[in-house]
């Protein structure tokens, strides 16, 4: 026993009673030990692409949009489309036929997305699907010499998140999560202010998905053969950390900088959703398999120390009847920003600054990327313009040969949080380590850059 246990237990007077205490491990089971970083993907640059080709694969709510998003950007070939249903890759093919674009679709069978990454003429694919196909995708698709944009969360064990990063070190292929949320206005002017210095140095942050999803998951039609309520009912903990943590972790420079040391998380039981399900199983077999499952607790909370002695906070709530937020709080030394609930405000001291005091500062401080293509953006819409702001980004960057503002680094950081909060919960809430998943190079990565200052050369077909 070495010196500090035996501290420890002298100081708590715990003598026997501790004997009989197992350890607490908190290292990650199925943790990959870590080894060296093959090669650092971060700030990393692809070679230009003059056009980029892209396949699509899942075309549900949130897929469709997105082929109707890129189909209006130009410098993209929308050249496969990829669903089960075949139906659905009609109607993308039909969308965007006006603009010359002519698809191969791919349909019906389970594993039909393998012939669409399998082409030698793709750069790009574009992976739409329910959480447990986003990591099998991307690898496959990246092991097929194309970059990957993912929809959030990337990862949903710590194994694929390390499957990530070792491919797309290995390949040398981007892995981005589409995090729309880093792309918002406020976020982005957050991110702008802090970049100058508005909030002195940046010590607590808070972010969640809090989004009454009750409607939805319980709808037979919304979400393919009900994939999301099948994920609440099978685990515990915040199952979709992304949108809270993406913004605020570039706001840190975090993997940039610092890097997120350990995690604490609780969660309170479920109140509502194995009740709804038992309701509905009584009137529909269909929800039958539902009853009696370990339903999510309504609440997450997580809670993260950062190696440079900062702190982070994450919330995950899906069933409780309260307004959306993802709260959005920046701290500093000499200033703070809070989104949610709207209006988002700023904060020099006691007061939150005026409405008329916070558009001045949106007009002086508008970020670059918002001065070129902010107007196009709400124009196009998708969650207020975020989501097309992102995907040109990501086209521009691809085009010009600069890097992604999101490298698989943080893909797999913002996703692990998940499994590492259903771990600690699991564990009494006991802390548990978060991998490192740049392997040191942290220490020394520079932030992303939003200066606009390359780029921009990207057209938009509206
Ligand atoms: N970033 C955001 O704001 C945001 C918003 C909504 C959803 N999402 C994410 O987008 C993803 C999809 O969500 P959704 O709401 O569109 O779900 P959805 O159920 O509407 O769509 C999923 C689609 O994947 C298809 N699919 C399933 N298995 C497949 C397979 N083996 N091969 C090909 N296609 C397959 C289904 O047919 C369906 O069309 C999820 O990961 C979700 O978390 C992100």
């Amino acid at each position: 026993m070495d010196q500090h246990r035996r501290d420890f237990i002298k100081m708590t007077g715990l003598g026997l009673a501790s004997a009989a205490l197992p350890p607490v491990d908190t290292a990650m089971p199925l943790a990959r030990p870590a080894s060296a970083q093959l090669f650092n993907m971060c700030n990393y640059a692809a070679p230009k692409l003059e056009t980029v080709r892209i396949g699509f694969i899942g075309l549900g709510n949130r897929g469709m949009a997105a082929v109707e998003r890129m189909n209006k950007i130009a410098g993209v070939e929308i050249k496969a489309i990829c669903d089960l249903r075949e139906g659905k890759v009609n109607e993308a093919i039909q969308m965007v036929a006006g603009h010359g674009h002519k698809p191969q679709g791919y349909h019906t069978h389970p594993e039909i997305w393998k012939r669409l990454c399998e082409r030698g003429d793709l750069d790009l694919v574009y992976i739409v699907t329910p959480w447990a196909l986003h990591t099998p995708m991307a690898v496959f698709a990246m092991n097929h010499g194309k970059h990957v944009c993912v929809e959030v969360p990337a990862a949903k064990t710590i194994d694929e998140c390390w499957q990530l990063v070792e491919t797309s070190e290995k390949t040398r292929k981007h892995c981005m999560m589409t995090e729309n949320c880093c792309y918002d206005f406020s976020e982005l002017l957050t991110l702008n202010l802090a970049r100058q210095g508005f909030f002195g140095e940046i010590t607590h942050a808070e972010g969640a998905y809090i989004h009454n999803l009750q409607e939805y998951v319980f709808d037979k039609e919304r979400f393919y053969q009900m994939w999301e309520l099948k994920e609440l009912s099978q685990r515990t903990g915040n199952l979709y950390p992304t949108h809270g943590l993406g913004p605020i972790c570039q706001v840190m420079n975090i993997n940039r900088g610092d890097a997120m040391d350990y995690l604490v998380s609780m969660s309170n039981n479920d109140f509502v959703m194995a009740d709804t399900a038992k309701q509905l199983a009584a009137g529909d077999a269909d929800f039958k398999p539902f009853v009696g499952k370990p339903f999510n607790g309504m609440m997450n909370t997580s809670t993260i120390r950062t190696k440079n002695g900062k702190t982070i906070m994450v919330q995950f709530d899906v069933a409780s009847p309260r307004p959306y937020s993802r709260i959005q709080l920046v701290s500093g030394t000499q200033g703070a920003a809070l989104k949610y609930p709207e209006p988002a405000r700023i904060a020099k001291g006691h007061e939150w600054l005026s409405a008329e005091a916070y558009k001045a500062l949106e007009t002086t401080h508008t970020p670059p990327i918002v001065k070129k293509i902010g107007e196009a953006a709400k124009q196009v819409g998708g969650h207020g313009g975020m989501d097309f702001l992102m995907d040109w980004r990501t086209i521009d960057c691809l085009r010009n040969g600069l890097p992604l503002d999101q490298d698989v680094y943080d893909a797999a950081l913002w996703s692990s949080v998940g499994p590492l909060s259903e771990w600690s919960v699991a564990h009494r809430s006991n802390s548990i380590d978060v991998p490192d998943f740049t392997r040191g190079s942290w220490k020394t990565n520079a932030p992303i850059d939003i200066s606009m200052e390359k780029g921009g050369t990207t057209g938009v077909r509206l």
